[in-house]
């Protein structure tokens, strides 16, 4: 029986074998932001999984825009190295047609902070804090640093720091770039009238806004031509007067201008004041926004993880692709729990299809 979750898609120039993505999950376990084992045993057990789009974490495109110390980066020829070494590692076990991409980033104002484990919370003296820059020099909390808003020579050399790091992802290996414009990260920062006040070209009207994050986009996608570009967008604030899915779609085009093939609709971040109606699927409706209010393919993403749902929102059209985040570090076999559950025939690697059986046992428990 075949289930429109296992068809194929194609996002630009890629083919995807299936319509599950991995969503990018920082491991905050650099070195300097290079991948280290960690990275090597996570990759490869994604590679394993049958998903056919792997975004792998947040990667940064400067020293100063990681969040944490452990955060991952593109800011080097050692990073580009170190990412290679495992994405090499990791092609050479995946199963066929599976595609890795990179999310390129900067934290801004929610850089210099403390591993989820540590706390989360600023570094404080003596943890080699960093300042932190953004749109506006608003902090995300009160109480929180307060940023260095960037002047016009800062933005021009981080819009060139993103094509550097596109270029070392092209060197890397990867397969696409995915701009992480979401979460209140950076250029999610530059977009949200809530973090950005500035009265110069990159602020006020939505064009001003979207400038920087626009700049960015055709940088990239000039640096490295031959790799799919996306972006993952948060295509609401959830807090009054802040970002919503109207701005969201005018993104999306003007996106979809500079070469973008799919948007990842997520939502948030930006703000503590933020009201998220949390529950199964809470943002496959932002997806399908932008999906018909900019034609341009989508991935919905946000608490799916029963694979009839995954399944029945590709096949009604809701989005192109579904990602999962929690669930790959649950279960890095989820697509052979989704297969098992569907009734699909489940491609598990040679070494591993003894296990094939139990797996469908357990996915129709
Ligand atoms: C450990 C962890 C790390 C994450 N890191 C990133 C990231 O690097 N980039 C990003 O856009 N989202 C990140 N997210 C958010 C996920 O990609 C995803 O949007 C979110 O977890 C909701 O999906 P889920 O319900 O399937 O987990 C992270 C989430 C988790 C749990």
């Amino acid at each position: 029986m075949s289930a429109h979750l296992f068809s194929p898609i194609k996002l630009g120039t890629l083919d995807f074998p299936n319509r599950i993505a991995v969503a990018p999950m920082c491991q905050y376990s650099a070195d300097d932001g290079s991948a280290t084992d960690w990275h090597i045993q996570h990759w490869m057990n994604l590679a394993l999984s049958g998903a056919g789009m792997v975004t792998l974490e947040m990667t940064d495109v400067e020293r100063r825009g990681r969040i944490s110390h452990g955060c991952l980066g593109l800011y080097s020829e050692t990073n580009a190295a170190a990412a290679k070494r495992a994405l090499d590692a990791a092609k050479r076990v995946a199963a066929p047609g599976t595609k890795f991409g990179t999310q390129l980033a900067h934290a801004g104002r929610k850089a210099s902070c403390q591993r989820p484990w540590e706390g989360g919370q600023p570094l404080k003296a003596g943890e080699d804090a960093w300042t932190v820059v953004s749109a506006s020099a608003i902090p995300f909390v009160v109480g929180h640093p307060i940023p260095q808003a960037l002047d016009k020579a800062g933005i021009e050399a981080l819009i060139e720091k993103f094509g550097n790091a596109a270029e070392r992802a092209a060197q890397a290996g990867f397969d696409f770039i995915e701009l992480h414009s979401a979460h209140g990260y950076l250029l999610h920062q530059f977009l949200s009238p809530l973090s950005n006040q500035r009265k110069d070209q990159w602020g006020g009207s939505l064009e001003n806004r979207m400038r920087f994050p626009l700049a960015v986009a055709r940088r990239v996608r000039a640096a490295a031509p031959s790799l799919m570009l996306g972006a993952r967008l948060s295509v609401k604030d959830w807090v009054d007067g802040g970002f919503d899915v109207e701005e969201a779609i005018k993104v999306a085009k003007a996106y979809k201008e500079a070469g973008a093939s799919y948007i990842c609709c997520s939502s948030g971040g930006n703000s503590p004041l933020q009201q998220v109606p949390t529950g199964a699927g809470y943002q496959v409706h932002l997806a399908t926004a932008i999906k018909e209010g900019a034609n341009i393919a989508t991935r919905a993403v946000g608490m799916i993880d029963d694979p009839l749902h995954a399944n029945e929102i590709v096949t009604t059209g809701q989005a192109d692709m579904v990602a999962l985040a929690r669930a790959f570090l649950a279960d890095p076999r989820w697509p052979w729990r989704a297969a098992g559950r569907l009734g699909h025939d489940i491609l598990a690697a040679p070494q591993l299809m003894r296990a094939v059986h139990l797996m469908k046992q357990w996915a129709v428990k």
